[in-house]
Order: structure tokens, then C-alpha cells, then sequence
């Protein structure tokens, strides 16, 4: 690695513990600290994750890590303080709670910011460096591995406080894509390490929309698929801060769905199906789906749901599929 890049591990480690420090012990920290408590978030878990907190000061970090020998030339490449227009600089990071984003060796190389009032933007992070790229790393990864290698399975999701509240509900084979799409980098380290992946991505349209895309592409490269069952309009987090660790574990991810009845439903979003020549539409789009599926056993099981639902013969349904598949070859 290059002493520049050392530099700057060197400086994370430093300014990481500082506002890890800050955020657990001193009045400084105290409106970050009632922050997770007020979600809900325990001492153990906060330690865990090494939040902090970064205070309401221009230059609390610059001053800080300038005294311990670090340039100013190199924190703004680390992305811990931003270059004004008269090259004078200014920490990034001000009143913002602090989650660390940690590589595989479990060193962090980047933070999220987030505003603990109502400032946008809501997240800020990092900026992007050699070390620090977002589509390359997946949060949690390095403490979530063994527990995947364990289980040969991850639950994916958006962000950090679903992994921190999934990691206090017992689920810790949790990692996060940091925002909600999934990159080809990101899902083969995946593949390396599990066969299912079960996606639990936040219950709204950003989230379903990506959910497909990250089904897709982790089924293109071998991965088994599984889609959590969340509610309409929730996240990860605040269904467990509203119905507990039991209701998640039990209701949302053990009860995961196939990808094809995830797709039956996403599909609908394309179509009036109050409309007939919609419906018929629908259906012929979902057997094309339908007639890539291998087992014979699973094709009729989805064929007899679209049967009953839609009240056309299971002879005309099977008909269709065998001519979508010979066409396959
Ligand atoms: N994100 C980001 N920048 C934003 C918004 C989101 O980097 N402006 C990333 C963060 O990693 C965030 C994830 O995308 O954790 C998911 O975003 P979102 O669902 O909007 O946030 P939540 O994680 O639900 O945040 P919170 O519960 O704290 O409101
Ligand atoms: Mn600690
Ligand atoms: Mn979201
Ligand atoms: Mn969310
Ligand atoms: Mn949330």
C-alpha cells in the first residue's frame, strides 16, 4: 500500500476513535448519543460499530488531526475536510452522527454522516478515494463474515441502521449495499462467500426497483435468490424498532419470498389489470418468466395460482409455456 494511503488509514483510525470517544463519554457527544438511544440502539451496539459523533465546529477535525502530523492535503484526499474556493478548509462532517465504514480487515476507510435535526442531505458521506469506494465495499462485511460463512447465507440491506438494528435482532450475517444499488463488484464478493441471498431492501418504489436489480444480476452469476417479506412502505429498521426482533426474524425473514412471486406482484405495476386486454398481457408476461424456471413441480404451482386467479384452464396455461420453452431450447 502507499505511504499516502497508510496516511490516511492512519488518520481514519485516529479521527474514528475521536468521535467514538466524543459520542460516548463527554457532553460534547451527548446529542449523538441520545440520538441511537432514542432509536433504540445499546451501548454494546454503539461500541460494536464504533459510532461517534462528529460536533458543530468548522475545524474540530483539521485541528485535530493536524496537530497529529497529518497535511491538510492529505485529509481532504481521505475526504474528512472539504477544500474552499480560497483553499482554506473546512471539516466535513459537522453535527452529524458518525458510522464508520470499515473495509475487510475491519479498518475504516470511509464515514457516513448523518444529520441528527433535519438538514439535507440526510446522508453525507466520504468522499470517494483509492481506498474508499462505495460500490466496492459492502458495510458490515467484515464482521458479518464469519456468521455468513457460517449460515452460507446473507441477508442484504440498504443501509447502516438496518444492519445495526438486524445485528441487535440476532441477525448478523447483515451487510449493506450503502444506498440501494447493488454493483457487479459488490455481488460477486457475495458469491465467493454464500449460494442464497436474501434481499431486504426498504418496502418503498426506490427499494422494489432495485430489489429487482439485484435479483437479477445476483441470479445471472449464480446466486440463489430470496426477496423479504417487509410491509408495504417500511424499512428493516423501523419494522423491528415498531414490531420486534421475533416479528423480523419470523414474519420478514424466514417467511422471505421466491423471486418469481416477488416478480408475479412486481410485474402488476406495468399493467391497468382492471382492463382485460392488461390482464391478458400480464399473464403471457409472467409465463415467459414462468417457463425459465427448471422444476416442473415449481411451474405448476405458480401456473395453478395464475389459474385460479385469473380463471383460464390449466390446459391453455401449460400449452403456452410448453411453446415459450421449446422456443428456449
Ligand atoms: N444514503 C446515502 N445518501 C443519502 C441517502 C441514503 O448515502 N442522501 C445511503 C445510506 O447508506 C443509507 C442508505 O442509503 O443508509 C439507505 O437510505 P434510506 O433508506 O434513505 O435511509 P435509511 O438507512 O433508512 O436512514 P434512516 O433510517 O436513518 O432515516
Ligand atoms: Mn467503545
Ligand atoms: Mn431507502
Ligand atoms: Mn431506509
Ligand atoms: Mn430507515
Amino acid at each position: 500500500m502507499s505511504e499516502e494511503n497508510q496516511n490516511i488509514l492512519s488518520a481514519y483510525e485516529w479521527i474514528t476513535k475521536l468521535y467514538h470517544h466524543l459520542l460516548r463519554y463527554t457532553k460534547d457527544g451527548k446529542e449523538g448519543y441520545q440520538y441511537f438511544k432514542d432509536r433504540g440502539i445499546t451501548d454494546e451496539t454503539i461500541d460494536v460499530f464504533q459510532l461517534g459523533f462528529a460536533p458543530n465546529v468548522k475545524d474540530f477535525t483539521a485541528e485535530f488531526l493536524q496537530k497529529k502530523g497529518f497535511h491538510q492535503q492529505i485529509l481532504v484526499k481521505a475526504g474528512l475536510l472539504s477544500l474552499n474556493e480560497d483553499n482554506s478548509v473546512t471539516d466535513r462532517f459537522r453535527s452529524r452522527v458518525i458510522f464508520p465504514i470499515r473495509n475487510h480487515l475491519g479498518k475504516s476507510i470511509g464515514f457516513g454522516g448523518r444529520t441528527i435535526g433535519d438538514q439535507e442531505p440526510k446522508y453525507l458521506n466520504s468522499s470517494e478515494s483509492e481506498l474508499f469506494q462505495k460500490g466496492r465495499i459492502l458495510y458490515n462485511f467484515d464482521l458479518a463474515k464469519k456468521h455468513i460463512r457460517k449460515q452460507s447465507e446473507v441477508v442484504l440491506f440498504e443501509g447502516y441502521m438496518d444492519v445495526i438494528s438486524a445485528y441487535q435482532a440476532e441477525v448478523k450475517n447483515a451487510v449493506a449495499t450503502l444506498g440501494t444499488s447493488l454493483t457487479e463488484s459488490q455481488a460477486k464478493l457475495l458469491r465467493r462467500y454464500v449460494d442464497t441471498v436474501t434481499i431486504c431492501y426498504d418496502a418503498d418504489n426506490a427499494g422494489t426497483e432495485a430489489t429487482y436489480k439485484a435479483a437479477v444480476l445476483l441470479q445471472k452469476i449464480g446466486c440463489h435468490v430470496k426477496i423479504a417479506n417487509l410491509r408495504e412502505n417500511m424499512d428493516p429498521d423501523s419494522f423491528i424498532h415498531e414490531f420486534g426482533a421475533t416479528a423480523f426474524k419470523d414474519e420478514v425473514i424466514k417467511a422471505s419470498n421466491t423471486f418469481t412471486s416477488f416478480y408475479m406482484q412486481y410485474l402488476k405495476k406495468d399493467f391497468n389489470l382492471s382492463l382485460e386486454s392488461d390482464r391478458i398481457q400480464y399473464i403471457e408476461s409472467v409465463l415467459k418468466q414462468l417457463a425459465m424456471i427448471e422444476s416442473s413441480v415449481e411451474r405448476e404451482y405458480y401456473l395453478k395460482e395464475i389459474s385460479n386467479e385469473y380463471n383460464v384452464t390449466m390446459e391453455s396455461l401449460t400449452q403456452e409455456i410448453q411453446s415459450h420453452r421449446q422456443k428456449m431450447g
